[in-house]
């Protein structure tokens, strides 16, 4: 019994300090970042483990690696908009040069919010300023 009430004044705390960590955007719809990557889990394992692999270092030629790719690190809009609409256009990941299309997988904004979320926080790549749904949203063709 007195580890059960531990247990919940520990669950408790882990509940109030998430919320102090919200972040400060006031202009955010889904939920608060943590929740966001673990949502993105769920959709990276659906929709596109099978190309990037388990440990996103994808397929050498084929599928561009997501783990340390300098295209994910540095074109940000880019790559939110080949999740969203698709990318046919020869890019080079890691000084390799890949050219198979990679087909929209028709995600909601808010799926791709968290799936971004994920995978710019995953296997080491490390990205502290949230994808929200309304920074997907206004990203057009
Ligand atoms: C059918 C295989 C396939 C699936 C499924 C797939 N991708 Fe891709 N992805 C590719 C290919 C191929 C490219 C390179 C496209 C090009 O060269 O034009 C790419 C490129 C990318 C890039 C930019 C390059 C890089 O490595 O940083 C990102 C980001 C990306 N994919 C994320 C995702 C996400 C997130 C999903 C799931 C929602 C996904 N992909 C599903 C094959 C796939």
């Amino acid at each position: 019994m007195k580890h059960f009430i531990l247990l919940l004044l520990s669950l408790t705390c882990i509940n109030s300090c998430k919320d102090s960590n919200k972040t400060t955007s006031t202009t955010n719809l889904s939920a608060n970042f943590s929740e966001s990557i673990a949502n993105g889990k769920d959709i990276y394992t659906d929709f596109c483990m099978t190309c990037h692999m388990p440990d996103g270092k994808g397929v050498p030629k084929s599928f561009p690696p997501l783990a340390n790719s300098d295209y994910l690190k540095n074109n940000r809009l880019l790559s939110i908009k080949a999740v969203k609409y698709g990318l046919s256009d020869a890019i080079e990941v890691n000084g390799e040069t890949y050219n198979m299309p990679m087909a929209s997988l028709g995600l909601s904004d808010a799926e791709i919010a968290d799936v971004m979320n994920y995978i710019t926080n995953s296997w080491g790549n490390q990205n502290s300023e949230m994808i929200t749904v309304k920074e997907v949203s206004e990203i057009k063709p």
